[in-house]
């Protein structure tokens, strides 16, 4: 039979250990609050019918701002952590739920698997709380007494912790006038069975500035991988008469010059072209349509700088950029320094990011009759900040 599952999710603190004037739960990791974070494992799971989110009183409508879901009731915490479960049991009633997961938002590190195996046990047990051991020396210390404390069965206890709601809700009102600090203590109060499961040991509670550096790295490593991008650009400017030509916004004296509607630099171009590519964002005609006059013999820093400014918008930065130029000449080896200057000037980047490489089609083709000059550009970019 399918349970009537419901969550509560604790974000009545003021993170007052945090130090700051805005509760922990709003600051952000992934451009997304610590309490969104932490709400959207549970939403997405599907596997619960009712959230429920117990707010300070005082920051109840910068959270309901972040939640407009139907599924999501919004209520007023208490004095203690304690209170603020006890409201959120009170208001769960209303919803007859089989079973309830109680959560502090400030543990948004939580896997989904978890939430699954403490359901999954909840058809065993009353009561299932996530702990973990603890591997560090434990001493007792005051300005008198610096003692060894045992280790070997202290534990550390996490949240969500799942419980049968009707023995959760028995045992904290049993338990109103006390002060626990978190809920299978009350529930082991009331002579009830709980069972440990294993923890998981990044699901640490934000408590200082220092944890909310720590989960913004973590979070970092975890994804980092799945924020790279690739983007190519690929650009050929025919000859014309002329003087010298301009490439990576470099001019070099040369017995011809390179046709083009602003100033044909075919390397600018095709590393626009790549950055664009990679945020997809379409190609250089689309944001510089050549049909508008207002691009006629535009220099392309000026496109570089946009390429560049639209990166910063997106939240994404350059990890490296290769670079290959095709042309049979000139012969742009003895530049090579002054295109990796002019590159990194332009797009605020570390000279060794930028790869830049020469070659010839060894006299075949439109390139190999010198009829033009062909530029190609891979990029990869990645989101800059968690
Ligand atoms: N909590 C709550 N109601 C309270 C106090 C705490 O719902 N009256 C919640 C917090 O929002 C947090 C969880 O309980 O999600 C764990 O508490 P803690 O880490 O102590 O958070 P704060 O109480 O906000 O922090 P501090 O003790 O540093 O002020
Ligand atoms: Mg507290």
């Amino acid at each position: 039979m399918q349970k009537n599952n419901l969550a509560i999710i604790l974000s009545g603190g003021k993170g007052e250990r945090f130090d700051s004037n805005k509760p922990k739960q709003f600051f952000k990791i992934n451009q997304k609050t610590i309490i969104e974070n932490s709400v959207d494992k549970f939403v997405n799971s599907k596997l619960f019918v009712k959230i429920i989110i117990v707010s300070h009183y005082k920051f109840i409508n910068q959270t309901k701002e972040l939640f407009n879901d139907r599924s999501i009731k919004i209520i007023e915490g208490g004095q203690t952590r304690q209170e603020s479960v006890f409201n959120g049991l009170k208001e769960a009633k209303k919803f007859k739920p089989s079973y309830v997961l109680i959560h502090d938002s400030v543990r948004p590190f939580f896997s989904e698997n978890i939430i699954n195996i403490i359901l999954e046990k909840l058809n065993s047990f009353d009561a299932v709380i996530p702990s973990i051991n603890v591997y560090d020396s434990i001493r007792y210390s005051n300005k008198i007494d610096y003692r060894d404390l045992p280790r070997k069965n202290l534990k550390l206890i996490q949240t969500p912790q799942g419980y049968e709601f009707n023995s959760i809700l028995e045992a904290h009102n049993k338990f109103k006038n006390q002060k626990f600090t978190d809920d299978s203590m009350i529930f082991y109060k009331s002579k009830k069975k709980i069972k440990l499961i294993n923890g998981e040991f990044s699901n640490f509670k934000i408590t200082t500035k220092e944890d909310l550096k720590l989960g913004k790295s973590l979070y970092k490593g975890q994804n980092s991988m799945n924020n790279i991008r690739v983007g190519t650009g690929f650009d050929v400017h025919k000859f014309k008469k002329g003087k010298f030509i301009k490439i990576f916004g470099v001019k070099i004296p040369f017995d011809k010059s390179l046709e083009g509607h602003s100033d044909a630099d075919v390397a600018f171009h095709s590393i626009v072209d790549a950055i664009l590519g990679a945020l997809c964002l379409g190609d250089i005609g689309n944001h510089f349509p050549p049909s508008d006059n207002k691009w006629k013999n535009k220099s392309s820093v000026f496109f570089m700088k946009y390429a560049k400014d639209l990166l910063i918008k997106e939240n994404f930065k350059i990890n490296n950029l290769d670079i290959t130029l095709i042309c049979e000449n000139p012969k742009v080896s003895k530049y090579k320094n002054d295109f990796i200057n002019s590159v990194s000037q332009a797009l605020n980047l570390k000279k060794e990011l930028i790869n830049i490489k020469g070659t010839t089609t060894e006299k075949l083709g439109f390139l190999g009759r010198e009829e033009g000059v062909a530029c190609q550009v891979s990029v990869t970019i990645s989101k800059d900040e968690y």
